[in-house]
């Protein structure tokens, strides 16, 4: 029977799976960066954040960042991606589920994540998690890319 993915708290050992994930997606440099800076930051503060991952044991096969805002009461997510072998499986999934449940434990009203207009398939994801589209940001991530923003209440 195969062993279920383990959906953990993020860890320092966890760091080179974030560059890795993403060069197999294809990231852009600058977007690595931040978010290899990101996973060690914000995992630092777990009152204002949570960082998670998907383990394969012993492999890293997604991660998570959350963040919650205490001035409007909304958690955002700030960093989500599954290695290319490993999707559409319902990581993703499992991996927001678990930073919702760190949104509630927050008692944020709701969750809201921005992505490129272009990513198609984050889009898509985010739709079949309920999530609504909110607005398009012109010139968001370059000059020629813009970002849209997703949200998903609670009390809907
Ligand atoms: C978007 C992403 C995180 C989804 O991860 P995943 O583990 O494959 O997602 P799940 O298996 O939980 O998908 C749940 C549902 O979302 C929808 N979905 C997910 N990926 C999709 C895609 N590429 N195209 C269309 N629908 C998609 C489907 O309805 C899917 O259910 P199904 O497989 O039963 O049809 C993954 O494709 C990824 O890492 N993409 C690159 C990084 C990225 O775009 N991150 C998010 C935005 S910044």
């Amino acid at each position: 029977m195969n062993k279920p993915i383990a959906i953990l708290n993020y860890r320092p050992e966890h760091h080179p799976a974030i560059r890795r994930i993403l060069e197999h997606i294809g990231w852009a440099e600058q977007y690595i960066a931040a978010a290899e800076y990101n996973a060690d930051a914000f995992a630092h503060d777990s009152l204002t954040f949570g960082v998670y991952v998907a383990v394969d044991e012993p492999y890293v096969v997604g991660f998570v960042y959350v963040q919650y805002w205490a001035w409007n009461e909304l958690a955002q997510l700030q960093g989500l991606a599954v290695e290319p072998a490993y999707q559409r499986q319902g990581i993703a999934s499992a991996l927001v589920q678990r930073a919702e449940a760190f949104a509630k434990t927050k008692s944020a009203r709701g969750v809201y994540v921005d992505t490129p207009i272009s990513n198609q398939g984050g889009r898509k994801f985010y739709e079949a998690l309920g999530y609504h589209f909110a607005y398009q940001m012109p010139r968001y991530y370059e000059a020629t890319l813009d970002g849209v923003t997703y949200q998903k209440f609670f009390s809907d």
